[in-house]
């Protein structure tokens, strides 16, 4: 089924990542003082399908308010955008939001999804091919903050799409960074980004800590993951979830929090947790508009235009490379 899925694809280009990259960086990160997990590891196939339930959670505002912006100012967008378009897209997932722009974009010539969850990222570019039959799709199974490439254009010029705020999961130094390297990959195109705003704490807390426990799953399925893939025997019922605003940091925190004493194995290595230890599991910085467009100044971008919904929950802004 997959393989008739890429051939509805112009191209898919493969750069996943292997699997020694997840144990190495597993060890690395419990072996910290305070340990870490990286959170691009959420996202293998469960972890995606998790994402998208958090994503219709109540709590969860970002996804509702970023696409209402996109549906609302999407011709403004497509603007800024221009024509001859290849809409590269860093994290796709499930390649909702592009749709809604799509609509307005004028001659884009292609859509190149760019995901580490392969099989995801399959399943979702055949979905917008269906949607969209007359652009397009080069699929990129990649780590985009690892080494890919973007394939050379006989036409037409790239524009960056990253919504979601996943630029907060960097630090604001790494965020920099990956806009620098975005800029080199772009060539002159724009970048088109998406960008969560400080808010009232209470409803920061509960968009990271719902009633239903999605978030709480999502957290430990990096656990699981570990236990499927690394050979790894994490008790999960002796974590717990947590997931705060850090005010001082301007983010939210992820921990997965040692509920006992207690030890596990990873791939042959023994690691201990004190009962209150934390895994550091994700941040997710939260940004004012001002301090986002100085962020993007000083990756060599020009905040060009940016748009927010009525309460200023999130906002979406147009760099453009010159
Ligand atoms: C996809 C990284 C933007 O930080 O809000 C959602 C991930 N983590 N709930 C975010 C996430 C917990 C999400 N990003």
């Amino acid at each position: 089924m997959l393989t008739n899925h890429v051939r509805t694809l112009q191209g898919f280009h493969d750069f996943e990542p292997n699997d020694d990259d997840f144990s190495s960086s597993v060890i690395k990160g419990l072996t910290e003082a305070q340990k870490t997990l990286p959170s691009k590891f959420f996202y293998d196939e469960i972890g995606s399908n998790l994402f998208d339930d958090i994503c219709a959670l109540e709590e969860y505002y970002p996804t509702r308010t970023e696409l209402a912006i996109l549906e609302k100012y999407k011709d403004e967008m497509a603007e800024c955008v221009g024509e001859h378009v290849h809409f590269a897209e860093f994290g796709s997932g499930s390649s909702i939001k592009v749709r809604t722009l799509m609509e307005a974009f004028k001659l884009p010539l292609g859509y190149v999804p760019i995901d580490i969850s392969r099989e995801h990222l399959i399943q979702s570019a055949a979905g917008f091919s269906n949607r969209f039959p007359h652009i397009p799709v080069t699929a990129i199974c990649a780590d985009y903050t690892a080494k890919f490439n973007l394939p050379d254009l006989a036409e037409g010029h790239y524009v960056g799409f990253y919504p979601g705020s996943t630029i907060g999961n960097f630090t604001p130094k790494e965020a920099i960074q990956f806009l620098l390297n975005a800029k080199n990959k772009l060539g002159h195109g724009g970048f088109l980004i998406g960008v969560d705003l400080v808010k009232d704490h209470t409803v920061l807390n509960a968009a990271y800590d719902d009633n239903l426990g999605v978030t709480a799953a999502f957290n430990k399925n990096i656990l699981a993951r570990c236990n499927r893939e690394l050979d790894a025997n994490f008790n999960l019922d002796a974590f717990d979830h947590s997931g705060f605003f850090n005010a001082d940091e301007s983010r939210i925190e992820m921990h997965l929090v040692a509920n006992q004493d207690q030890t596990a194995q990873v791939a042959n290595k023994t690691f201990t947790f004190k009962k209150g230890e934390t895994i550091h599991t994700e941040n997710s910085y939260k940004y004012t508009l001002d301090g986002f467009a100085n962020l993007a100044k000083s990756a060599g971008f020009t905040p060009a235009q940016a748009w927010t919904d009525d309460n200023e929950y999130f906002s979406v802004h147009y760099l453009s490379a010159d």
